[in-house]
């Protein structure tokens, strides 16, 4: 039994809605008593024979003066009966008792109140329990219809605060969650959620229905009809009530509706399919995901707001043959230049992961129709280098620094204004550095305050091409520019300070968009178009190093890892390894639409510390976390610097990495560019303990693949953004031999 909330329940009209309210509150001992009020003698029987309520009687006005203070009455009439009600309470409602309603339309409770009281009192408290069922009647009534449902509460400015907070627990004691918003906005989101699809279901149904062929209709309708029209079998006496009640709203949901409704027609109409694609991916990409995309949080399933703890038990060794999901650069460009192109672009290996997935979704927003991705083939619609839309609203992009700053360019020359949004992490990551170069060369954009996002890129801005020198060596400002580089006037040159990652220009060329290269510049000329491809993306090294590392470290490890792209600007992670000791061999080298590829066998070998050349460090910008891990378990001293580019990644790489190698027993000393970590050699190097990944995907990997060398359980928390990059993560490294549980 819990706690008593509230004095005694008065449930006006005991149906499905408050008879199910009567029980829950009865079975968590919420109330005292619970009183029916029904128009009928019969319900009353039925709701005393079936427990619902304590007593019943069928006089509103006889039973009120009985109340007291602390006491609710909840309203569960149909909507356009509430003022009847009302009137009965204003002749005799004892003063204290608080009164809250069910009604779907909450404009129409307060005009009811209005117009019986002169004013809405402060003792009502209009509610919406969002936990209907097609059923109706007490017979329905159950005592967790509205367990994990929501309530929503729309109170006044006069409402007593005293009253509302009896509501808020008496909902409370249900299990259900309560929310607050204003009237208008409730009945504008219920005409657009819940009226107009009950207007589409029972228009549906009767539609059929008065088909000659009914019988047949029904006789052979399959899950879809059923599915579809579930909500037509709902009380029409309460569905009469709200559309009458909610009507200018639900009228406006209508009208978009046959908007769209008529496109569609019209694409059928015209054989159309493209439009057709749009339409059905879009919409899919939303249904699969819709209660995400209303967190504006993540695409993929295991994403949620969950929290994701590794818990990785000591020892093994890794072995078999591994495919890592697709490279995150390729995949997130394939995205990018496949939306400009004319034409088709057929993707596959395509990297079904949270950051190459917004992306995608940015694209879906900007109207361009997006096949898949199953089984990492996309299929994508170009729409030439002018064929972006406007976006309904900012473009969210969860954790991916690539997909921001490589937009920004690609949107500074567009005709519509954008707002470019993410997550925390991403909220504090430096943006500057492209927005500097596009406004050198005429963008208008502003930043968040210290040059963080969001970015606000302003449309219709003439760009033109300007000789960019970089001052970090950074892949993805280089590819910034060069992408606003297609939409300027004239030549655009990036010079980077050392060689880093050169898939856009690789994919450019690919494309058919001409960029010439020479040593450390590349330059494009503006107004080129691009024509669809095929892109076969390779497993990504950035992925694949976890297992390298993994097989380095581990005693009888052997371990090959399937069709990884090996261009030489990614390859550092490699060649660090082999100056440690490493035993890789690269089999089967082979090209792969413009991109090298090889299979990478990696054996056991006992490793050695070393200093890391810093020409190394943008070719394993990303490798460094685990490769930390290898220093550790390394004879000696390995020594990292130039390498203050890992402060402003995700996380804080260099401090990350030392807390946690520190926690796990390691000497780590981070210094203002890089790190020193002294390697423990052999054994067991790792201590247990507890590790904060700080939500950051690359620290997660790293220090799970530290338990192949520790003596006891590492927990990781923080570890669900493994789906930005490595959504299958914890599924391989359990088949490689890795022992690791993910709660
Ligand atoms: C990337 C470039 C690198 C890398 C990131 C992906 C890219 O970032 O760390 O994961 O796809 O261009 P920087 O350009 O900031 O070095």
């Amino acid at each position: 039994m819990g706690t008593v909330k509230i004095g005694r329940l008065l449930v006006v009209g005991i149906g499905l809605i408050g008879g199910s309210l009567a029980l829950a509150l009865k079975a968590a001992g919420a109330c005292r008593e619970v009183i029916g009020v029904a128009r009928r003698q019969r319900t009353c029987e039925q709701a005393l024979e079936l427990g619902v309520v304590d007593r019943a009687v069928t006089d509103l006005g006889a039973i009120l003066p009985q109340l007291e203070p602390g006491d609710v009455v909840f309203i569960a009439v149909p909507t356009l009966a509430v003022e009847q009600v009302f009137v009965a309470l204003r002749e005799g409602l004892p003063a204290g008792v608080t009164v809250t309603d069910g009604a779907s339309v909450k404009g129409n409770v307060v005009a009811a109140a209005e117009k019986v009281w002169g004013g809405v009192p402060e003792f009502l408290v209009p509610g919406h329990p969002i936990a209907g069922s097609e059923k109706s009647g007490v017979s329905a009534a159950r005592d967790d219809l509205y367990a994990a449902h929501r309530i929503i509460l729309t109170p006044l400015e006069n409402t007593g605060s005293e009253h509302l907070r009896r509501i808020v627990e008496m909902w409370q004691a249900t299990g259900a969650e309560v929310l607050s918003m204003p009237v208008r906005e409730h009945d504008e989101v219920l005409a657009a959620t819940s009226h107009l699809p009950h207007v589409i279901a029972y228009g549906l149904v009767d539609t059929l229905a008065h088909d000659a062929e009914n019988e047949n209709i029904f006789r052979y309708a399959a899950g879809g009809f059923r599915d579809f029209t579930r909500i037509a079998s709902s009380d029409p006496v309460m569905w009469r009530d709200i559309m009458l009640a909610n009507r200018e709203a639900i009228l406006r949901a209508i009208d978009l509706y046959s908007t769209n409704l008529a496109s569609l027609r019209g694409a059928i109409a015209a054989g159309d399919g493209e439009h057709l694609m749009g339409i059905f991916t879009r919409a899919k990409a939303a249904r699969d995901h819709f209660t995400k995309m209303l967190a504006r949080r993540a695409y993929t399933e295991n994403m949620q707001a969950q929290e994701v703890t590794y818990i990785a038990q000591p020892g093994g060794k890794v072995s078999g043959k591994l495919r890592v999901p697709g490279d995150k650069s390729m995949s997130h460009r394939s995205i990018m230049l496949g939306s400009l192109a004319d034409g088709i672009t057929e993707v596959e290996g395509f990297l079904e992961g949270e950051d190459a997935l917004a992306t995608l979704q940015a694209f879906r927003d900007m109207g361009v129709v997006i096949e898949g991705p199953v089984d990492g083939r996309v299929v994508i619609h170009g729409v030439g280098p002018r064929g972006l839309k406007a976006p309904p609203g900012p473009l969210y992009l969860g954790n991916s620094g690539t997909s921001m700053r490589l937009l920004a360019g690609l949107l500074a020359g567009q005709d519509f204004d954008v707002t470019l949004t993410g997550d925390e992490s991403l909220s504090k990551r430096p943006m500057n550095r492209v927005a500097e170069p596009l406004r050198q060369m005429g963008a208008e954009i502003e930043t968040g305050p210290e040059g963080r996002p969001p970015l606000l890129i302003k449309g219709g801005r003439k760009l033109r091409g300007i000789d960019y020198r970089l001052p970090m060596a950074s892949a993805q400002v280089k590819s910034c520019v060069l992408l606003a580089g297609l939409y300027a006037e004239g030549e655009t040159s990036t010079v980077e300070p050392a060689p880093t990652r050169d898939h856009t220009e690789r994919m450019l060329a690919g494309f058919g968009y001409q960029v010439q290269r020479d040593g450390a510049r590349a330059t494009l000329r503006g107004g080129g178009g691009l024509t669809g491809t095929k892109i076969d993306v390779p497993a990504d090294i950035s992925s694949a190093t976890f297992f390298m590392v993994a097989a380095a470290i581990s005693p009888g490890s052997d371990v090959l890892l399937e069709h990884v792209g090996i261009n030489p600007t990614r390859d550092g992670a490699i060649h660090i390894l082999r100056l440690m000791g490493a035993d890789i061999e690269l089999l089967n080298p082979r090209e792969v639409g413009g991109e090298p590829v090889a299979d990478i066998r990696v054996r056991y070998a006992p490793l050695k510390g070393i200093r890391i050349p810093e020409e190394q460090v943008p070719l394993a910008i990303d490798e460094f976390p685990a490769l930390f891990i290898a220093a550790a378990c390394a004879e000696g001293e390995t020594v990292l610097t130039g390498a203050e580019e890992l402060r402003v990644k995700e996380s804080d790489r260099i401090q990350a990495m030392a807390d946690g190698l520190r926690i796990l027993g390691i000497g780590a000393e981070p210094t203002a560019d890089g790190i020193v970590i002294r390697g423990a050699g052999e054994g067991a190097v790792f201590g247990g303990g507890t590790v904060d990944s700080l939500g950051d995907h690359r620290i997660a990997m790293s220090f799970a693949v530290a338990s192949l060398r520790a003596s006891d359980t590492i927990r990781i928390l923080h570890c669900a953004n493994v789906a930005t990059s490595f959504p299958n993560f914890a599924e391989l490294a359990g088949k490689a031999g890795l022992r690791l549980q993910v709660v």
